[in-house]
């Protein structure tokens, strides 16, 4: 065969399998018998590796999985993937309606749609070609796993329109293939994953594609980035487009009317949800018109024309085998229920904050009671209550110990505090928690250092406070459990890479009492270096609005220890960096001020003030005013006639105000 009849062979199978495909992975109505499809995709395998140079992006034989991955590279969102508020009973609903009545009054309908419990991901085509991939991460920035992508195969490589558009979804795992998985993993030995979610997620975070290409993924896609030129009006009609297009969306959705058809249709997937073939942790309400969706805006976070109902939290009785003591980072003991691993909510559930002595009072619990466990918001594990009728006498009283369970000094109970302490400056524990926090995802972020890593790294002395991080060597890493080449090298990279992080992180990384992320950045703005902030008088710290009596005593009383001076020096010698290098640093006096360090972009016609003074005005209270809308905007004033620059806060889901708002905020 030459290259010719093969090109024309090659296009053919192609088309054909991507239309079995389309018809058995979306439609779910396959046409063919799978060993015909498997024939021709063979054939297609034979002739591209005969013909390597009609190898293409779009071919269907690209979903067995391509080159292995160093590490996946970061993908910002042009449009941000935002999330939903929560609903969690009727009047939530109905509070939600109210809301959207009194923006776009009593012309409107819902689509109601299954909230699929996976991972949200981001599609990007162009010319009707698939080629970016990637996770949410933090909305604004997220990771490229493409290469993964391509292997689910209800994913269209190339659309049925030549269109550029970059639509949302849910890629998750359906339940048949997590119990298949699981079982080959505990068949293996290995750690069986927690639920279908955790799978998707582990699965399309691994570098090599081949991986996720046998672990079955699916995909529903529920949104389109910028519906542009295509005429889309609403969002229902959006989903009819993607399904047009090829996508496979998800069938289960009803328009509705009223609050009162949502919350029927809500009720009814209460009981409905067990029989479904994948998980699902709710039902998401939605503002049909997008002209209203777009009159109704957004907050920094979620949109105000969509809402997320949350069904009811699963209970389940388990018995309560023994309660477990842990020293936390400011020497608080925490009692933890240790249960009798029991399956709640789709992850199997072993311990329980029991918080403190006094809620153990309350709610009676003895060891060894039967009690009714849930998981609060569907994540955390909680004991509800004691089953007390169960009881059969065997049951022991819980006892507080006197004395740390790490270090075996002696408790205490700080005023007007219901947790028992360790006060042991020294205590191993409260000295481990700090590490794990020092490189934890608001403080340093030092990604694969993890909890069990920095465990392995205390417990064999290689590290005692968190200069010695920076003091570590391959060799000593290649050292630990389960730590190869790759890891290690990625993990000095990470570690060299924090030096250079801004000093807000490093100030909450140093765990000074009551010091949490927002006040470390307040210091950050306010001082800008570290050496500023030591010399900083109490008075000075109480004058800046965030900072309280307390907090003042505990940053003053931290930069007067020895061990502190000492530890900071390290830290200058490692070289990491102690200067703020945020966008602004502002004076005390800014600091108490909502526009303190914002960038605000002022547009439209404004009435009582002219753009000067409101410049001004937001300039004097520390605030930058910029003329253009970008991700960096935190907050966009819009007067009358605002054209394109409110459209692109709106896409951006940047906050929007109006003029009366800014005026009541300046007048504060
Ligand atoms: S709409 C701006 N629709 O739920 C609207 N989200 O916090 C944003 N999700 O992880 C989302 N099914 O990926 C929407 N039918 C659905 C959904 C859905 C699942 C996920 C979404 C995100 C979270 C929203």
């Amino acid at each position: 065969m030459d290259l010719n009849a093969a090109q024309q062979k090659v296009n053919e199978l192609r088309d054909l399998l991507n239309q079995y495909g389309h018809e058995y992975y979306v439609l779910d109505k396959p046409t063919v018998p799978d060993a015909e499809y498997d024939r021709l995709m063979r054939e297609l395998m034979d002739l591209e590796e005969k013909f390597p140079e009609l190898k293409s992006a779009d071919s269907p034989t690209v979903r067995i999985g391509g080159t292995v991955l160093d590490m996946f590279e970061k993908v910002v969102h042009e449009i941000p993937l935002l999330s939903l508020g929560n609903a969690f009973n009727e009047q939530d609903l109905r509070d939600f309606d109210r809301r959207i009545r009194q923006v776009v009054g009593e012309d409107y309908s819902y689509v109601c749609e299954l909230k699929i419990d996976g991972l949200a991901v981001s599609l990007r085509y162009e010319n009707g070609l698939f080629v970016q991939g990637s996770t949410r991460g933090d909305g604004t920035i997220g990771e490229d796993i493409t290469s993964n992508l391509r292997t689910i195969k209800s994913l269209p490589l190339r659309l049925r329109e030549n269109v550029s558009i970059e639509v949302r979804g849910e890629a998750f795992m359906p339940k048949r293939s997590f119990e298949a998985l699981n079982k080959v993993k505990e068949e293996r030995g290995e750690e069986p994953f927690a639920n279908p979610r955790n799978a998707a997620a582990g699965s399309l975070r691994q570098l090599d594609p081949k991986i996720a290409a046998t672990r079955n993924l699916d995909v529903f896609l529920y949104g389109i980035g910028d519906v542009g030129e295509s005429g889309v009006v609403s969002h229902s009609e959006g989903l009819d487009y993607l399904d047009h297009l090829g996508f496979k969306t998800n069938k289960e959705r009803r328009k509705c009317a009223n609050v009162d058809a949502v919350i029927e249709f809500v009720n009814s997937w209460v009981e409905r949800r067990p029989n479904l073939p994948y998980e699902i942790d709710g039902i998401v309400i939605k503002v049909d018109s997008l002209a209203q969706q777009s009159d109704l805006g957004t907050t920094a976070k979620s949109p105000r024309w969509a809402i997320a109902f949350k069904f009811p939290a699963e209970e389940v009785v388990t018995t309560l085998l023994a309660i477990e003591l842990n020293v936390g980072r400011t020497g608080v003991v925490t009692p933890t229920a240790v249960l009798a691993p029991v399956k709640v909510a789709g992850s199997t559930v072993q311990r329980a904050s029991l918080h403190n002595e006094d809620l153990i009072r309350e709610k009676d619990i003895k060891i060894g009671d039967k009690v009714v466990v849930k998981k609060a918001g569907d994540i955390i594990p909680e004991v509800v209550n004691v089953i007390a009728e169960q009881r059969t006498g065997e049951e022991v009283d819980f006892q507080m110990p006197t004395h740390c369970p790490e270090c075996e000094s002696e408790l205490v109970r700080l005023e007007g505090e219901v947790a028992l302490r360790c006060i042991n400056p020294k205590c191993p524990a409260q000295i481990r928690e700090g590490l794990i926090h020092f490189v934890s995802r608001d403080a340093m972020n030092i990604e694969g250092l993890g909890e069990k890593v920095i465990s392995q790294l205390f417990s064999e002395k290689l590290i005692k406070d968190v200069a010695d991080i920076y003091k570590l060597t391959s060799e000593q890493l290649l050292g630990l459990e389960r730590m190869g080449e790759k890891s290690v090298s990625n993990l000095i990279t990470a570690i060299e890479a924090s030096k250079s992080n801004s000093l807000e992180k490093l100030l909450f990384g140093l765990g000074i009492r009551h010091v949490g992320a927002k006040a470390a950045k307040t210091l950050a703005q306010v001082f800008g270096t570290m050496d500023k902030l030591a010399e900083a008088t109490e008075d000075e710290l109480k004058s800046i609005n965030e900072i309280g009596d307390k907090m003042a005593d505990s940053i003053a009383a931290f930069f007067t220890k020895e061990e502190a001076q000492e530890l900071l020096k390290e830290l200058v010698i490692a070289g990491v960096n102690m200067e703020y290098k945020g966008p602004m640093p502002i004076s005390v006096e800014q600091s108490d001020s909502f526009f303190a360090g914002k960038t605000v972009v002022l547009t439209g016609k404004l009435e009582r003030l002219t753009r000067g003074e409101a410049k001004d005005r937001i300039e004097s209270l520390g605030g930058n005013v910029a003329g253009s809308v970008s991700k960096k905007t935190d907050l966009v004033i819009a007067g009358e006639d605002a054209g394109s620059k409110l459209t692109k806060a709106e896409q951006l889901g940047i906050e929007v105000w109006d003029e009366d708002k800014l005026l009541e905020e300046l007048e504060k």
